[in-house]
């Protein structure tokens, strides 16, 4: 079996290690538009494989989507990440030619694979990679909850002085300032947050979270990738073992939750077929407000790339 990984910058090649390193698949291909650096940094990660004990090959390409073809699944990484003082929407209309174009591309040569997208915005260029590719929605979805729900989960294992596994976590709407993490659905081991943690304290590490990505960007002067390529590849391990995992993912609904023609970031099964369901939890009328509140910013985001005309 086949994984391919599109852009072999900071995520890409993280999550290309991850999934090596997970020892599921046979192969997996990083490609890049740059010259020589995927076939760098895929020897740099096979010469790692004797010391870490995986077996996983990894091929890099220059632009060569031959060398992609029957990939099961395919993650885009592929575009420019943000710079202090940038947001992810302002990242728009670099991305949106290059996720349409790198989609087409994987398209052609690996129609039966699940898309991962991750280059920003995130939920508007899972879209755009939707209309590219003209597959079925289970087969497109975006990766952003997972690496959201981290953040959250990490904050409070931190404030708990708890250990991160125990925590569990739903986190919803578009990756952005406006995302919705969800206290009534965070648990650690099945206990109520709300019961351990003071609800200031609380606040704060929702607030924290909603600019998390921004607080790695002033850090480092670019967005992170250790945590999203991790989040990326656990998605590509729940495919290709055909987990049924429960993750929140960033999927096209259709009337799910009362929202229409949009990809934002819901709970999903996640199996060999991609999203295998759409998860829809009770909300209450505030966690309804802030999810119609993110749909709505979504949705600017998607008028400025109906704007670009891409698809005429
Ligand atoms: P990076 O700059 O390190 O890597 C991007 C790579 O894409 C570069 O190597 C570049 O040569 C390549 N590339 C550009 N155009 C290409 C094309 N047409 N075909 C193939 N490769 C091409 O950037 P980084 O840090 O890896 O971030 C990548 C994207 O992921 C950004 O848009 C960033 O905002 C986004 N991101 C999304 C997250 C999420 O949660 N969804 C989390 C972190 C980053
Ligand atoms: C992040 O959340 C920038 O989307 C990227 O780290």
């Amino acid at each position: 079996m086949k994984v391919t990984v599109v852009g072999a910058g900071n995520v890409g090649a993280t999550c290309a290690q991850a999934v090596a390193e997970k020892g599921i698949v046979r192969e997996v291909v990083l490609l890049d538009i740059k010259e020589g650096l995927a076939e760098g940094k895929s020897l740099d990660l096979w010469q790692t494989a004797p010391v870490n004990y995986y077996d996983t090959r990894l091929v890099g390409s220059t632009n060569d989507y031959a060398k992609t073809a029957d990939s099961e699944v395919v993650v885009i990484t592929s575009g420019v990440p943000r710079k202090p003082g940038m947001s992810r929407d302002d990242l728009i209309s670099i991305n949106a030619g290059i996720v349409k174009t790198v989609t087409e591309n994987v398209v052609k040569y690996s129609p039966n694979a699940k898309i991962i997208i991750v280059s920003n915005p995130l939920d508007v260029m899972t879209y755009c990679a939707y209309v590219a590719a003209n597959l079925p929605k289970n087969q497109v979805f975006g990766m952003a909850g997972i690496l959201d729900t981290a953040r959250y989960r990490a904050f409070l294992a931190e404030e708990l002085d708890v250990n991160p596994k125990d925590i569990q976590a739903l986190l919803m709407g578009g990756h952005g300032d406006t995302m919705v993490p969800l206290p009534r659905y965070t648990t650690v081991s099945g206990i109520p947050v709300t019961e351990l943690i003071d609800a200031d304290k609380l606040d704060a590490i929702i607030e924290r979270t909603k600019v998390g990505g921004g607080e790695i960007v002033k850090l480092l002067g670019t967005s992170a990738w250790y945590a999203p390529g991790a989040a990326a590849a656990q998605m590509v391990e729940a495919i290709v073992l055909d987990q049924k995992r429960i993750f929140p993912v960033c999927a096209y609904l259709e009337g799910e939750y009362g929202l229409d023609k949009i990809y934002v970031g819901v709970p999903v099964k996640l199996g060999k077929n991609g999203i295998e369901q759409i998860i829809e939890v009770k909300l209450n009328d505030e966690e309804k407000a802030l999810l119609d509140a993110s749909a709505v910013a979504v949705k600017e985001v998607m008028t400025v790339l109906d704007d670009m005309k891409l698809f005429e």
